[in-house]
């Protein structure tokens, strides 16, 4: 039995599923990628990046309905709150230890605002995550740029494997991300937030040819609803 199994939802939404069940990112109505509806979902923790709908999307559903623990930065736990769900608010270099699972909180490079009915909300700063679960290390970069610090986060926290956007426009492009995976040299990456809209349209072959022939990483192309285990 593996350790930790990881779902792929589309976009930059996970399933993690070990000892407790972690939903990072559930952008799952509105996101034609999307494997299930957000009905079928079920998490013990949801993991919130930052307050752009297509991250933070149906966290307040769900969360109502399951009463599962939900952690984002501060400002975007406030608002959840705000709608009448509780969440718990954390921020950048520290860690929450969630019913055993570790969440560290890392920087990422991007905004965060929360859109909402014509209002805009502070989001806060986004972020990213080095989840400890099932014994294994597991980076989210949320929405992000490169950036020189994440072989800081790589030496600090030597996960194990890393989800990385390569979509570009909103986010790291191919060649972008392909410098993320030398600076945090993770044994295996899974690419995300792309091809979810013409707009992020990339090719990740193009990305795991250019990794593997760089880096000793594993580059691991995933279709919406499938499943790796660690
Ligand atoms: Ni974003
Ligand atoms: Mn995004």
């Amino acid at each position: 039995m593996a350790d930790v199994k990881i779902t792929w939802l589309g976009h930059s939404a996970f399933l993690l599923e070990a000892e407790k069940k972690v939903l990072i990112d559930p952008f799952i109505s509105g996101n034609p990628a999307a494997p299930c509806s957000s009905e079928e979902l079920d998490p013990d923790i949801i993991a919130v990046t930052h307050g752009h709908s297509d991250h933070l999307g149906d966290t307040i559903e769900i969360g109502a309905r399951t009463g599962c623990r939900i952690i984002s930065i501060h400002e975007v736990a406030n608002y959840i709150k705000s709608k009448g769900v509780f969440a718990e608010g954390m921020n950048k270099g520290g860690t929450i230890n969630v019913e055993g699972i570790t969440f560290t909180m890392t920087d990422a490079i991007h905004s965060s605002s929360i859109d909402a009915s014509g209002f805009s909300f502070d989001g806060g700063c986004p972020a990213g995550f080095v989840i400890s679960i099932g014994g294994h290390r597991i980076y989210h970069a949320g929405d992000t740029a490169v950036f020189g610090d994440m072989r800081l986060i790589g030496e600090l926290y030597e996960p194990e494997l890393a989800l990385l956007p390569i979509g570009s426009r909103f986010t790291m492009g191919i060649k972008e991300a392909i410098k993320a995976v030398e600076l945090i040299r993770p044994e295996t990456v899974i690419p995300m937030h792309y091809n979810t809209f013409d707009v992020i349209k990339q090719d990740p072959e193009k990305f795991r040819r250019a990794v593997e022939a760089k880096v000793n990483t594993k580059v691991v192309i995933m279709t919406p609803g499938e499943s790796i285990e660690l």
